[in-house]
């Protein structure tokens, strides 16, 4: 199976959104990877409710919104009516997590799970069955632009063993520094969507690179 791509708007120019959003649109992008950080889960502020509504205005293909916030459980059906169709909280900033699932999954809303690079995938043995997406952290948190975090594609294997014994159907996503080169392994490796800000951005041309990652072998 290719993988499913989706570029992270982070990283795109946020005084042209209306053509960025048009730009994914034509693009092989299966989805949108829309990052909120608050500054206080991460020592870092991106954008909020207002602007993930007007990119919903333009964007073709489902929202997939990163939570990077603490106590999310606050505002799940407001991200839900600013548009979201994919709502992936923090392991880390969930004491209860079951709960938040569920609450997502009341709104009609896709359910996931992101993992920092230091939270192993064994914290999610007994909510594995009840997820849609689990998102592996391969970089830290808060910044488009960081290194690749090699331990990833360990992390991946466990969780794909875990997925395949469970008979879950959540999907593995990769999340920071994933680009051409790594992407391949990352694929070997078992996961299923990969999310590429500054790879895809900063390209001469992003359709076109957007292409190269959606037909990689591997
Ligand atoms: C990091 C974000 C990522 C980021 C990826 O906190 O969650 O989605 O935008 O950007 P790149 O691909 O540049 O690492
Ligand atoms: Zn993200």
């Amino acid at each position: 199976m290719p993988p499913i791509i989706a570029p992270s708007v982070l990283a795109s120019d946020f005084a042209n959104l209306q053509s960025e959003a048009e730009m994914l649109n034509r693009s092989q992008a299966d989805w949108f990877h829309i990052d909120i950080m608050d500054g206080r889960f991460v020592p870092n502020i991106s954008f909020g409710l207002p602007v993930q509504a007007a990119i919903k205005k333009h964007a073709q293909k489902p929202l997939d919104v990163h939570l990077m916030i603490v106590e999310p459980q606050l505002y799940i059906e407001d991200f839900r009516k600013a548009g979201a169709d994919i709502i992936t909280v923090h392991y880390e900033a969930c004491p209860h997590l079951h709960r938040v699932i569920q609450q997502i999954k009341l709104t009609g809303a896709k359910a996931g799970v992101a993992l920092n690079p230091h939270t192993p995938v064994s914290v999610l043995e007994d909510i594995i069955a009840d997820i849609d997406l689990v998102c592996l952290m391969s970089v830290n948190p808060g910044f488009g632009g960081q290194k690749f975090i090699e331990n990833t594609y360990a992390k991946i294997e466990k969780l794909k063993t875990m997925i395949v014994a469970q008979g879950s159907s959540a999907l593995i996503e990769i999340d920071g520094g994933v680009n051409q080169e790594n992407a391949p392994k990352l694929m070997k490796s078992g996961a299923d969507v990969l999310v590429a800000g500054s790879f895809v951005f900063t390209a001469a041309d992003p359709e076109k690179t957007i292409a190269d990652l959606k037909n990689i072998a591997y």
